[in-house]
C-alpha cells in the first residue's frame, strides 16, 4: 500500500517536472529579459538580474569584511551554500539594514527628485561598516 502511493506521488513529481521544464522553455523563447531564478527576494527587487545581484552581494561581503557564508546557511547536502535559506539571524539583519539604507537615501538624499530615488546609493554600508561586522566594535 505504501509502495503503491510512493509510486503515484513519484509519478506525479515526474508528471510536474515534465510541464515545468515545458512552460520554461516556452517563456525563454517569448520573453527578451533574462530569466531569473530568485526564490526568496523579499526587500530586492525581484527581477534583480545575476550581474547586479552578485555586486551587491559582493558588496555587502567587502563592507562587513565577511565571506558569503556569515549572512548564508550551509546546504543541507555538499559543502556548498543554501542561498534562499533563512537559518541566520545575520541574513535577516541585513534585510533590516538594507531598507534602513534605502530609507536614509531616499529620505535625506534625493536632491534632484530621481525618477527611481530607491536607487540613490549617497549612503552605503561600507560608510559605517568600514570593513567590519559591526561598526561598534
Ligand atoms: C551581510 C549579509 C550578506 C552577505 C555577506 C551575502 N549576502 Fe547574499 N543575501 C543577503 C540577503 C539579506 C539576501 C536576501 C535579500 C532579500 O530578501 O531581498 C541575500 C540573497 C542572496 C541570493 C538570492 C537567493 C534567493 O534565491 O532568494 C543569492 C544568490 C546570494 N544572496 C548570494 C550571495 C553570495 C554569492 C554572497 C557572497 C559573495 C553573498 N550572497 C553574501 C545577505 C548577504
Ligand atoms: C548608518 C550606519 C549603518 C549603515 C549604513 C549600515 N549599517 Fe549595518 N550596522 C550598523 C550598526 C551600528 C550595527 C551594529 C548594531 C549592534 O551591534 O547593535 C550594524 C550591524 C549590522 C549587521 C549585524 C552584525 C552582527 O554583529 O551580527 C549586519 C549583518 C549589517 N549591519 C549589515 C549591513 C548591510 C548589508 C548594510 C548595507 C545595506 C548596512 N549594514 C548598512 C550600522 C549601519
Amino acid at each position: 500500500m505504501k509502495l503503491k502511493n510512493t509510486c503515484i506521488v513519484l509519478g506525479f513529481f515526474g508528471l510536474m517536472i515534465s510541464l515545468l521544464s515545458f512552460t520554461n522553455t516556452t517563456v525563454v523563447t517569448e520573453s527578451t529579459v533574462d530569466p531569473t531564478e530568485w526564490k526568496n527576494l523579499t526587500v530586492l527587487p525581484k527581477d534583480i538580474s545575476k550581474e547586479e545581484l552578485k555586486k551587491v552581494m559582493k558588496e555587502y561581503s567587502a563592507a562587513l569584511g565577511v565571506k558569503c557564508s556569515y549572512c548564508h546557511a550551509p546546504a543541507a547536502e555538499g559543502d556548498g551554500l543554501d542561498f534562499a535559506s533563512d537559518a541566520k539571524k545575520e541574513k535577516e539583519f541585513a534585510r533590516h539594514m538594507i531598507v534602513m539604507t534605502r530609507k536614509i537615501n531616499v529620505e535625506n538624499f534625493n536632491w534632484n527628485n530621481d525618477p527611481n530615488p530607491e536607487n540613490i546609493n549617497t549612503v552605503t554600508c561600507n560608510m559605517c561598516h568600514k570593513g567590519k561586522a559591526s561598526p561598534k566594535k
